[in-house]
């Protein structure tokens, strides 16, 4: 269960995506795919807009949008939400839950999982999160999971009690883009979150028996913070011990101007200097039972396996990378996207 992402509606990953219901919908609504306010009528159970984003785990998902964007939207190497349409708003409960009963009316007991979007959707009340929930359980009473994207400070004055609330409700699964465990990378980068604020977010879903599926971004801190990177990207790891861990690699759209602005001497990582950065990533982790996936279209080298159980023979892979690219099983370029 990777946590890193998907659009559920461009290009190269289209194919993907040719199983998630909202990619079904989207093609019988073509027309209405683009517009904002569209009604919901028999034909549009629920209103999608574009681009939507899921993790590659979530590809059999019905993806119910509660939110648009992202809340925070500052991180400086996302463009997921920046375009107009995607303007941070909570949705209409009466929409969203209109769209779970047509949903229900429509596909029944087809759909088993279900994915909150958009980039945060956390970010709303608990009590709203619990209706949301409730409609699902009711009108969709097959489904089994029901995940979300998250970020720190969406849990910052929700209780353990309330997220187990939100838990014992159905939501059992929250990714959570950490991207860094090094407080320098992450002040760099505009997360606007540190290492202890993720730490207290992951525990604190832990704790109320939410899995957690953390995602690292390989190469975030280029050529100068590499190393505090790996090693604070693996102590962040090691302190919460998430039930999923994944690994991507740094893509800037547009060059990277937003990135490049905020912070002018960065350098990117060669590609050996990024598979340099997993080998000190991956021996750094003490884990006993997470299971890893480095598998997303931004990787060269796809890994995949249960740490610790594993760690030997991945780091094997990225060592044998390093020292043979030419032989390597690395992806192609052109291969490569977000
Ligand atoms: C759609 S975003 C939503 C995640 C959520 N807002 C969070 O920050 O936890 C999912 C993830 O995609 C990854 N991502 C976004 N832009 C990226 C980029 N330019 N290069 C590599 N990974 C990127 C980040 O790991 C991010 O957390
Ligand atoms: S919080 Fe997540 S979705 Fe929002 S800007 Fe940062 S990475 Fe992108």
């Amino acid at each position: 269960m990777s946590g890193s992402l998907v659009s559920v509606t461009e290009g190269a990953s289209l194919n993907k995506d040719v199983g998630t219901f909202a990619f079904r919908w989207m093609v019988y609504l073509k027309p209405l795919r683009f517009q904002e306010g569209a009604k919901l009528t028999a034909a549009s159970p629920i209103r999608y807009i574009e681009p939507v984003y899921r993790p590659p785990s979530e590809a059999s998902s019905l993806i119910v949008p509660i939110t648009d964007g992202c809340s925070w939207n500052g991180c400086t190497f996302c463009e997921m939400y920046s375009q107009p349409q995607k303007r941070f708003r909570a949705r209409e409960p009466a929409e969203v839950l209109e769209g779970i009963r047509h949903a229900g009316e429509r596909l029944g007991t087809e759909v088993r999982r279900v994915f909150l979007a958009d980039g945060d959707a956390l970010v709303l009340p608990t009590r709203r999160l619990l209706a949301y929930l409730d409609a699902i359980r009711t009108q969709l009473p097959s489904v089994h999971r029901v995940s979300s994207y998250c970020l720190p400070r969406n849990l910052r004055k929700k209780t353990i009690g309330e997220l187990t609330e939100l838990r014992d409700a159905g939501l059992t699964l929250a990714y959570m883009g950490a991207e860094s465990g090094d407080d320098a990378v992450l002040e760099r980068i505009n997360k606007g979150e540190t290492f202890a604020s993720t730490c207290e977010a992951l525990d604190k879903l832990g704790q109320a028996g939410i899995r957690r599926s953390v995602m690292i971004i390989n190469g975030l801190g280029g050529m100068s913070l590499s190393l505090g990177h790996a090693d604070n990207s693996a102590r962040l790891i090691n302190a919460t011990a998430p039930e999923y861990l994944s690994t991507l690699v740094l893509m800037l759209a547009d060059g990277g101007v937003r990135y490049r602005q905020a912070w002018p001497d960065w350098q990117p990582l060669s590609q050996a200097g990024l598979l340099r950065e997993m080998e000190r990533f991956l021996a750094g982790l003490d884990l006993k039972r997470t299971i890893f996936r480095s598998d997303h279209a931004s990787n060269w080298l796809v890994l995949k396996g249960t740490l610790g159980a594993d760690k030997a023979r991945l780091l094997a892979q990225v060592r044998a990378a390093i020292e043979r690219p030419d032989t390597a099983p690395l992806r192609a370029a052109s291969t490569r996207g977000l």
